[in-house]
């Protein structure tokens, strides 16, 4: 596999050493390309002593060879470590001042930037939405490790170990590429596979303070990312007002409202090469038609103790939407959620299979809600229905963490 090693301006530059080290042992082609600020670190001897190959920073050395554009086109895997705060700026706003950044943005490959740097830098709301802009693109943002930083100070920002960043970065790549397809196990069936799931309940905003929300927890989408992570997969997790820790190896892209949680599931599946979308998040199906801008109060005037009225509009159904987009063969396998109480005209088994048929997903997951069932627990009781079939497949009652297994057991075979 041909791999473009990028390297900016950080101490951990050093870190990069081994990273290379790496991938070459394991056979790989690889061609450094460093930024100049990453040559005040680490000189360009030493990348050319290590990858066999001379290196450049800049877009005018072997012009005939159009390097700026052509590296980056016949990539099979494009990595930066360390990702400093400026690469990932850079990268984020689509900037092409260096060969690196050139190469970014001619790359049609799986893209793997390992960010490192100082904890304020991190967790600087800049450094956030940069972070968030790239994942939202499909790119994979590796979390960086906490630990000891350049001086005596510690926390987040630290570049992870060079073994992690190699193991996060090939599992970016379809196994095609890697030449290693064969073997699969239950361990790894989603290797070099990019899957989209959304988790949590939207927000829809009234006022400054208040919103319309619904009870979920994001659990059981977070259980089913975190299981596609541990088989392989690239996951990118759409998470709505979720507090829960983002599971290893996921790419968290955070969301309030129904609306940005479609414009984040359009724009991944839009970039290609999605291979399967989860809706497991609660999607508010209408928001208020008007947002106040300041607090709503509760009195108008003297006297006045009328009380408003909401007017609701609906919300786009995301799902329905993705079915209706749906291509031939390149289509992802798209799962659906029913969160059901059962009413009056039929059992939650009866509504999951109205809901199946409705919306033309190729698995629909119902879970009976209500009396404090599912919504925030841990355990719960879940039915996975499939289109052409009366069949069920009922799961526990039982951790959040079977039913994500039984619902990749059942998808992993089934992904074009
Ligand atoms: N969903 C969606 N967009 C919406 C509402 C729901 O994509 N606006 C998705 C959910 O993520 C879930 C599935 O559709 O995977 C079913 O959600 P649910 O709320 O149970 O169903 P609704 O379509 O809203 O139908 P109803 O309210 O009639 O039960």
């Amino acid at each position: 596999m041909r791999v473009v090693l990028g390297v900016s301006g950080g101490i951990a530059a050093y870190k990069a050493c081994s990273v290379l080290r790496l991938l070459t042992e394991a056979g790989h082609e690889v061609i450094v390309v460093p930024t100049a600020a990453a040559l005040r670190f680490v000189g360009a001897p030493t990348w050319e002593a290590l990858s066999g190959r001379p290196v450049s920073s800049e877009v005018w050395d072997d012009v005939p060879l159009v390097p700026h554009v052509r590296l980056g086109q016949e990539a099979d895997l494009v990595l930066v470590a360390p990702a400093t705060a400026d690469l990932l700026a850079r990268a984020a706003h689509g900037l092409a001042d260096d060969l690196l950044t050139s190469t970014l943005l001619t790359a049609r490959c799986p893209v793997v930037l390992a960010p490192a740097m100082h904890t304020e830098m991190w967790t600087h709301p800049a450094t956030g939405a940069n972070v968030a802009l790239l994942r939202e693109r499909g790119v994979h943002v590796v979390e960086p490790a906490s630990g000891r930083l350049t001086g005596a100070d510690t926390g987040p920002g630290r570049l992870p170990d060079p073994e992690e960043i190699v193991a996060a970065a090939l599992a970016a790549v379809t196994p095609a590429a890697t030449g290693d397809d064969a073997g699969r196990s239950a361990a790894d069936d989603l290797a070099g596979r990019h899957v989209v799931v959304t988790a949590g309940g939207t927000r829809e905003p009234l006022d400054p303070v208040r919103y319309l929300g619904n009870r979920s927890s994001g659990k059981q989408g977070y259980a089913v990312a975190a299981e596609a992570a541990r088989r392989g997969a690239r996951v990118s997790l759409v998470g709505a007002n979720v507090s829960l820790e983002t599971p290893a190896g996921c790419d968290l892209v955070p969301v309030q409202t129904a609306l940005e949680l479609q414009r984040a599931v359009d724009r991944l599946v839009d970039g290609g090469g999605v291979d399967a979308v989860v809706m497991a998040a609660a999607v508010a199906d209408f928001r208020p038609a008007h947002y106040a801008e300041s607090k709503i109060k509760k009195t108008h005037g003297e006297g006045d103790d009328s009380a408003p009225t909401i007017e609701l509009v609906r919300n786009p159904d995301i799902l329905a939407g993705l079915v209706e987009r749906r291509a031939g063969a390149a289509s992802p396998f798209l799962v659906g959620f029913a969160a059901e109480t059962g009413d009056g005209t039929g059992d939650v088994l009866a509504l999951a299979r109205a809901k199946l048929e409705r919306k033309g997903c190729d698995l629909l997951v119902a879970n009976e809600v209500g009396d404090g069932r599912t919504f925030g627990q841990d355990t719960t009781t879940a039915h996975l229905l499939r289109p052409g079939t009366e069949e069920v497949r009922t799961v526990g009652p039982g951790d959040k963490a079977l039913v994500a297994a039984a619902i990749w057991d059942h998808a992993a075979p089934l992904l074009r």
